[in-house]
């Protein structure tokens, strides 16, 4: 049987990612691809437990718990689900990789980069995704945001450290769209747009 291929959606929150991964699996399907759709956090019993624990508001996790928290989740994600669903001959999206954990627990919250690259290399297997499809916010349209958020919410302590975060994983991403290897998307058009420009992307790596 023919190895499968390992393809990653990456992106800030709400760049519309989710979106376009399901309308992908959808395509796919219809053109008779065995297809597994899943995301990070989570994609497994034990993942999804941890997913609870990392995304519930109230609960106090230093950076350090943060970044093994998501990294467990990636190795049972990996051995479980990827993986296997590559070695069986399937296309596996998943929705974020280890470029999510570069972007916030790096970026966002300050832990060395190379120690976050030796662990994702462990987490995954060191694993490659056979294409990464980058969702990039244009810097004029991140702007737009920014400033439409702190005109709603004002800006007191929590939200002005809210928009810093946001800042740096935006600068994660705009950093990460100039490596070699990574397919970068404009966020800002419109999805049949975005839809097309994915598709295109996908064909170049599985018809050959
Ligand atoms: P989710 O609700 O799935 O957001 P999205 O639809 O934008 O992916 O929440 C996932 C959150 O977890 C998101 O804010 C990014 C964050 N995250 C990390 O901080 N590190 C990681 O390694 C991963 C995979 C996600």
């Amino acid at each position: 049987m023919e190895k499968g291929f390992f393809i990653v959606f990456e992106g800030p929150d709400r760049s519309g990612k989710s979106t376009q991964a399901a309308l992908l699996k959808a395509w796919l399907e219809e053109n008779g691809f065995d297809v597994i759709l899943t995301r990070e956090p989570g994609g497994t019993a034990l993942s999804e437990q941890v997913r609870k624990i990392l995304l519930d508001p109230n609960g106090k996790v230093s950076p350090l718990a943060e970044l093994f928290l998501f990294s467990a989740s990636r190795s049972q994600h990996t051995a479980e689900i990827i993986k296997p669903a590559i070695a069986a001959g399937k296309i596996v999206i998943s929705d974020r990789f280890t470029l999510s954990t570069e972007a916030y627990q790096g970026y966002g919250r300050g832990l060395p980069l190379d120690e976050i690259q030796t662990i994702n290399n462990i987490a995954s297997e060191s694993i490659q995704p056979d294409l990464t499809i980058l969702f990039d916010i244009p810097e004029q349209e991140f702007e737009k945001r920014m400033r439409a958020e702190e005109t709603k919410n004002g800006t007191d302590r929590f939200e002005s450290e809210h928009l810093d975060f946001r800042s740096k994983i935006h600068k994660a991403y705009k950093d990460f769209a100039q490596r070699k290897g990574i397919k970068k998307i404009d966020a800002s058009k419109s999805i049949d747009d975005i839809r097309k420009e994915v598709l295109r992307l996908v064909k170049e790596i599985i018809i050959k």
